[in-house]
């Protein structure tokens, strides 16, 4: 058995659990067609160099891979790719980014979505992500903003508005304690300007979700994985279960946390 890394990182989550696999899906059917759009727009090169840290269930990946053809190479880095499904032009390495070295000047884009928000030495390795792209080469970061959590529920049954928010602030109280970062999203920009990087492009991406959809899924998923944490912040199993059938009651009406995707450029040397 391959030994797991994710218990070395802050990250909160675990792609090996029963609820991991679904989790990552949900959240590739919720956020591709928004990436896949930026990534669109960028006009990557052909046959070049591409990488997804953090990759969860590939899809970005595999985009990157279908878009660079036969003469281009894609790398993933996930301390857990298990789920990052085999490509003959996807190379998987299993390792923690934060200590992954990557060769330096070598890739025309790197992509990471839902990551940094999670692991303490984000600013450092958004350097390290920097130093390794080619002159011209572009960073794509995107993460959740994580504290207007009060804005989310939008409608639905009076009791399940109470659940939902319980739920949400014990959730990013629990990762809160873990380490994740619930404004950094907003400041990526600016890190990204002290990293050396021109600020290419920034959107924000959100939502008004019905219960059923991926991005409600993604919540009774979340709260799955986390049961043993929410319960010791104060949720009780009865809260769980109410929660968990809202999430698949298309009546229920919420917003998901805006995630900011920002695109820096490499200056050419
Ligand atoms: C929230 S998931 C996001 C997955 C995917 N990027 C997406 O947005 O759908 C975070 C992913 O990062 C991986 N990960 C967590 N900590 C990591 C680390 N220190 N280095 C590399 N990958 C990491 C996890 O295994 C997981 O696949």
């Amino acid at each position: 058995m391959p030994t797991t890394l994710a218990a070395e990182t802050q990250y909160g989550f675990n792609n090996r659990t029963p609820e991991g696999g679904k989790q990552v899906g949900h959240l590739a059917a919720y956020l591709d067609p928004h990436t896949f759009a930026i990534l669109d727009g960028l006009n990557l090169p052909v046959g070049g160099r591409y990488a997804d840290i953090g990759a969860g269930a590939g899809t970005v990946a595999h985009w990157l891979a279908e878009h660079t053809g036969t003469d281009g190479s894609t790398l993933v880095v996930d301390v857990e790719p298990e789920h990052v499904p085999p490509h003959p032009h996807i190379e998987i390495l299993q390792a923690d980014i934060a200590t992954a070295a990557l060769k330096p000047a070598s890739f025309d884009a790197i992509h990471a979505r839902l990551l940094l928000m999670h692991l303490l030495q984000r600013e450092q390795i958004l350097t390290s992500l920097v130093d390794a792209l080619k002159p011209g080469g572009m960073l794509i970061i995107s993460d959740w903003a994580t504290d207007h959590l009060d804005d989310m529920f939008i409608d639905g049954p009076a009791e399940i508005r109470g659940v939902f928010l319980k739920f949400q602030h014990a959730l990013i109280e629990v990762f809160g304690r873990g380490g994740m970062n619930s404004t950094w999203a907003r400041r990526v920009p600016a890190v990204m300007r002290s990293a050396g990087l021109e600020v290419h492009s920034g959107q924000t991406f959100n939502q008004v979700l019905h219960g059923g959809d991926a991005g409600m899924l993604l919540h009774a998923s979340n709260s799955r994985q986390k049961e043993k944490e929410l319960l010791d912040a104060g949720m009780t199993a009865g809260e769980l279960e109410l929660l968990r059938k809202a999430m698949g009651n298309p009546d229920v009406l919420t917003r998901s946390w805006p995630m900011h995707t920002t695109v820096g450029v490499r200056p050419a040397a």
